[in-house]
């Protein structure tokens, strides 16, 4: 049975390195979407310190619509280009926001967020989602922070049955 660690590590790379694995312990043996994409947001949520929502939207007729996530309701749709998580999943490119109140256009689901970072989630040749994560602290998320976040979505789509 998969065991959530108690403690973060005091760096952000051994917060990453032991993020990667237990995600890898979590996504073993299960290739059920809803399950692992669930799973993976209470992950992140629990594991890396100073967030306040980690969560997913999927694209679907063109927008995006809320997915599994830890954290406060959210806004249940976004269309493409819009806020940080339309401009990440229009330009097929990790977002990082150091100061959203910097960002044109971000949507404010929790006037408490103040840094946010999103990672598409790209499936052969399609945007399928996005993975969203928001702290109340303001430049919380860098490039390592993307780049680990980046190897989590790898994770999930090579662990994990998307269909069509
Ligand atoms: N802030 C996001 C909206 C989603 S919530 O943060 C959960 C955005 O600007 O796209």
């Amino acid at each position: 049975m998969f065991a959530l660690r108690s403690e973060s590590p005091a760096t952000k790379a051994g917060q990453h390195s032991d993020l990667i694995q237990q995600a890898r312990a979590l996504l073993d043996g299960e290739r059920d979407f809803t399950a692992n994409a669930a799973n993976l947001a209470a992950l992140i949520f629990h594991a890396l310190p100073d967030l306040n929502w980690a969560g997913f939207y999927w694209m679907k007729d063109g927008g995006l619509v809320l997915g599994p996530f830890q954290g406060k309701p959210a806004c249940v749709r976004i269309a493409l280009g819009k806020g940080v998580c339309g401009t990440a999943a229009r330009d097929r490119r990790t977002v990082v926001v150091p100061d959203v109140h910097e960002f044109p256009g971000h949507i404010a689901c929790d006037s408490a967020s103040r840094s946010e970072v999103v990672v598409p989630i790209v499936h052969g040749a399609k945007v399928i989602g996005v993975l969203d994560l928001d702290s109340p602290l303001v430049r919380r998320f860098d490039e390592s922070d993307a780049r680990a976040l980046e190897q989590v979505v790898e994770l999930f789509l090579a662990s994990t049955d998307v269909g069509g």
